[in-house]
């Protein structure tokens, strides 16, 4: 039986964030895939994992059983959200662009499960997961668009998800969400609509060969 770790950031609620949508029809066919399978959802907007603290980081680095009684109490979230990583088939993420980079409850729950000698460091343990980001944003940073410098979302996450935890990583990216909302974009809503369709259409399509991929 699979397992798949579904996690969600955007602060908007369903069919009006992107991110959520197109991962929703990710998990669909997903589902439709494995119907046996387990999904494990994190939904971070609704119900955000604690700012890292010194006792649950220094937990981490202390053997449990030389652990203050403040360590091993702020220790148990890290350890549970750790397990769900390590416990994954695969993994779906949905990260909206936030000022250049991921929502901070994302990088709250990065900074909850990237443990230096388990999850990070010379064999990471979930290294390989097959994982796909949903990382959608309002503009378009793609090459030769003025701000193509401006996007701290996929270089961050191909070397925090990529090269740190040993995800293997794979992109869909629906770009000028906010081109229906801001009358100045209004010229590209075309573009906003064929990015959007070929999101799902990936979503889809990626869903479909992850589970034919595990199954061999
Ligand atoms: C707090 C906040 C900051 C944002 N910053 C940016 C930004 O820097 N660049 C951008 O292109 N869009 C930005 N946006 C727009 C979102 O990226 C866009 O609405 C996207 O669709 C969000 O994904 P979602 O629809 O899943 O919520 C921002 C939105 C919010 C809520």
């Amino acid at each position: 039986m699979v397992t798949l770790l579904h996690i969600d950031s955007s602060v908007l609620p369903g069919e009006a964030s992107s991110s959520r949508s197109v991962a929703a029809a990710f998990r669909e066919a997903w589902e439709e895939q494995h119907p046996e399978g387990t999904v494990i959802h994190r939904d971070l907007a609704a119900d955000p994992v604690p700012h890292i603290t010194a006792a649950a980081w220094s937990a981490g680095y202390t053997t449990p059983s030389e652990r203050t009684p403040e360590q091993s109490a702020a220790f148990a979230v890290r350890e549970e959200l750790i397990e769900e990583l390590e416990r994954a088939d695969a993994i779906l993420i949905g990260a909206p662009m936030h000022n250049f980079s991921v929502p901070s409850t994302f990088k709250t729950w990065l900074d909850n499960v990237l443990l230096l000698g388990r999850t990070a460091g010379e064999s990471p343990s979930a290294q390989g997961t097959p994982t796909v980001v949903v990382a959608s944003r309002g503009g378009s940073y793609a090459p030769g668009t003025p701000r193509e410098g401006f996007d701290f979302v996929q270089n961050y996450l191909e070397a925090v998800l990529g090269r740190t935890l040993g995800l293997d990583l794979d992109f869909i990216v629906p770009e000028l969400t906010m081109a229906p909302r801001n009358p100045a974009m209004s010229e590209l809503i075309p573009l906003y609509e064929a990015s959007r369709e070929r999101a799902f259409e990936d979503a889809i399509k990626k869903a479909k060969e992850l589970a034919e991929r595990l199954a061999a």
